[in-house]
């Protein structure tokens, strides 16, 4: 593998830490088989609940990046399987198999995410569970126009992130009515601290 590859990866890890304490707010809604899309280096493994019983992880980047994701795989509580590939692509996936389809800090990165989205509504079982944490699109004019000035260099720098999304619609455009929604500022820098925790579900 790459030097690029590792060093890429080791800093998604070392960014991704810094909001671990977010995390339980999503992973703690998750119950069952889950499917986490843009499962990144395995940071969300320790956080989800006893409910959770098998999860699959699919991302495009390979697990052996870094030796932590392998270290978290083996340390999780339940089995964890790993798909190295693309979510906006057809997913290996039987439909209706999974809980829960969870992911967090990803729909800013996968290039199509209404086609990712239409895949997780294919996987979730009936009465499913589709639990997210994003960054995303400021309420605020003033800053939103700066994320969209600023967006293309970041998306650059930034492995194909886009900070100005608008994830609510979205995630409705995919498909999932939102059953809980809640907006708050994290502690990431300001352009990239506007988040949406939600629940949705396909009506
Ligand atoms: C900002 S990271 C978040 C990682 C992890 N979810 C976390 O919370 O630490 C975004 C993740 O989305 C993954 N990703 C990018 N394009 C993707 C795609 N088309 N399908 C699925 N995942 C993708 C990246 O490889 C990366 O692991």
């Amino acid at each position: 593998m790459a030097i690029g590859e590792r060093f890429s990866a080791w800093l998604l890890d070392w960014a991704m830490r810094q909001m671990d304490d977010l995390r339980p707010g999503t992973t703690g809604a998750a119950s069952g088989e889950v499917l986490e899309i843009g499962f990144g280096t395995g940071l969300n493994l320790r956080h989800y609940g006893p409910e959770v019983k098998k999860l699959i992880g699919v991302d495009p980047m390979s697990p052996d990046a870094i030796g932590a994701t392998a270290d978290r795989m083996a340390a999780a509580r339940f089995p964890v399987e790993h798909h190295q590939l693309r979510a906006d692509g057809t997913l290996p996936f039987d439909a209706g198999r999974f809980d829960t389809v969870v992911t967090t800090w990803t729909l800013c990165t996968i290039p199509d995410p209404i086609a990712a989205l239409a895949e997780m509504r294919r996987v979730l079982a009936p009465g499913g569970r589709y639990v997210f944490v994003e960054h995303g699109r400021a309420e605020s004019e003033q800053t939103a126009r700066w994320q969209d000035r600023l967006n293309p260099i970041w998306k650059r720098m930034a492995g194909g992130c886009n900070m100005n999304r608008r994830t609510a619609e979205i995630v409705e455009r995919g498909g999932f009515a939102l059953l809980e929604s809640e907006r708050f500022q994290s502690d990431a820098p300001a352009l990239l601290s506007h988040t949406l925790r939600g629940v949705a579900h396909v009506p």
